[in-house]
């Protein structure tokens, strides 16, 4: 048959599956008019959260004389406070990055309404503080790229009320074109500067080139995450704390085994929290552990031998992934099997990236599957209180938020889980 047939007639079969669900075609990937600025005007803005009540502001400009000054307040167009902050740039093969800013502002009050302006000019911007306490709701698309689906992912992330922007990786698809970063960058502006996005690495980050180009040039330098106020050497993986939420970014693509620096990071990061203070430990990183997608099948598994022990005897809630193109939620579990004290894992590869979608399955389908589909979308989690916590996700389907699924998770500080672990979680935290 030929592939076009062979497409529409898997497209058939699938719709009868699900029934009243026609699965999408990828779209193409958006084309962006010349649209030139002053040399100094701010570019690609966007914010994340940099240790306590604080927030850090990049932005680009391709003036280098441009100062990486962050004017704001809490009244439009009134700045009583200014700060000073440092800035970066860098070289790959022909290409030259404008001046990349990253500001620190604060301390800033919880759950309000700043007004701010990038390198003393320019528009007038706006963000929220995420609040001290739950409830607290946090967006979760990965693998986003800048397609069709993107703007559609993104677009209905933006009718959502939420407070953090959480992405497990795979931003730009720039794949070493560096000059998409760019325009990535001026895609997720409207979002990405009202709401701080706190992202961990993909594969497509890595743009190394053997012997002339480490990995993930761009990316550390242009998204830099709070990794230094969590005591991390690498901007790879760190953590952060909010309103009542402990949440580690991990690196598929950073050395993970016991004798690396970011398995000894991990343990030492672990080792402060306190679940009382934040009842609740959430994490990211690339490549999924549970994945019965036959996209990169059993690609986390070594990431996983060598940390799951750890993150089980730590009592994680809740684990976001993406690289597949698809989404599947997991039933808590551990070592290749459910157990009510390991984390609920969930995939969430599908922001909308033009490689398309992952449509073929392991079958049967694994007991520790739940719910598994092909198409591109965006997830919610809002944490209610410290037992109580809303996951749903959200299919692109039709351009109209479709909520495809949803359950209520309860926290594992509502178990027994602690407890029976905390001998085991010493015992590895104290192994040199
Ligand atoms: C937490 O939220 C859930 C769901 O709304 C509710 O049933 C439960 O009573 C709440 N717990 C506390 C301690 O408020």
């Amino acid at each position: 048959m030929e592939p076009r047939l062979i497409l529409t007639v898997a497209l058939l079969i699938s719709a009868t599956v699900t029934a009243d669900y026609i699965r999408p075609l990828p779209r193409k990937t958006l084309q962006f008019p010349w649209d030139p600025k002053p040399s100094s005007y701010p570019q690609q803005v966007h914010i994340s959260l940099a240790g306590e009540q604080h927030m850090r502001i990049s932005w680009i400009t391709d003036d280098k004389s441009s100062p990486s000054i962050v004017e704001y307040g809490t009244s439009p167009g009134r700045y009583d406070t200014a700060a000073q902050g440092e800035s970066t740039f860098y070289n790959y093969m022909l290409y030259r990055s404008g001046k990349i800013h990253h500001t620190v502002i604060g301390p800033l009050e919880h759950n309000t309404v700043y007004f701010y302006r990038c390198g003393g000019q320019g528009l007038e911007l706006q963000f929220k503080t995420p609040p001290s306490q739950f409830p607290i709701t946090f967006a979760v698309a990965g693998d986003l790229g800048q397609t069709g689906w993107t703007k559609s992912t993104l677009d209905h992330i933006d009718q959502c009320k939420y407070d953090v922007h959480l992405l497990p990786g795979d931003l730009s698809y720039a794949d070493y074109l560096q000059h998409r970063w760019d325009t990535f960058g001026n895609l997720v502006q409207p979002l990405a500067s009202g709401r701080p996005w706190m992202v961990t690495q993909g594969n497509h980050e890595k743009e190394s080139i053997l012997l002339l180009k480490d990995g993930f040039a761009s990316y550390n330098a242009r998204w830099k995450m709070p990794f230094e106020e969590s005591g991390s050497s690498s901007n790879l993986y760190y953590s952060f704390e909010v309103a009542g939420v402990h949440i580690i970014m991990l690196g598929s693509y950073a050395d993970y085994d016991e004798h690396s620096d970011q398995y000894r990071w991990l343990k030492d990061d672990l080792s402060k929290v306190d679940r009382r203070r934040t009842p609740w430990l959430l994490v990211l990183f690339h490549v999924p552990w549970y994945n019965s997608n036959k996209a990169h099948q059993g690609e986390g598994n070594k990431m996983m031998a060598a940390m799951e022990p750890l993150l089980y005897a730590a009592s994680v809630d809740i684990v976001l992934a993406g690289h597949v193109h698809a989404y599947e939620r997991v039933k808590r579990v551990n070592n290749g099997k459910s157990d009510p004290c390991g984390a609920v894992h969930i995939t969430i590869g599908d922001g909308g990236n033009s490689e398309g979608l992952a449509h073929k399955y392991m079958n049967p389908q694994p007991e520790w599957s739940v719910f598994r589909e092909a198409s591109f979308g965006h997830g919610e989690l809002k944490i209610v209180n410290s037992t109580h916590a809303f996951w749903s996700w959200h299919r692109n389907d039709d351009d109209e938020p479709v909520k495809s699924d949803q359950i209520w998770i309860t926290s594992l500080v509502s178990s027994e889980c602690i407890a029976q672990n905390r001998h085991e979680l010493r015992k590895i935290l104290m192994a040199p």
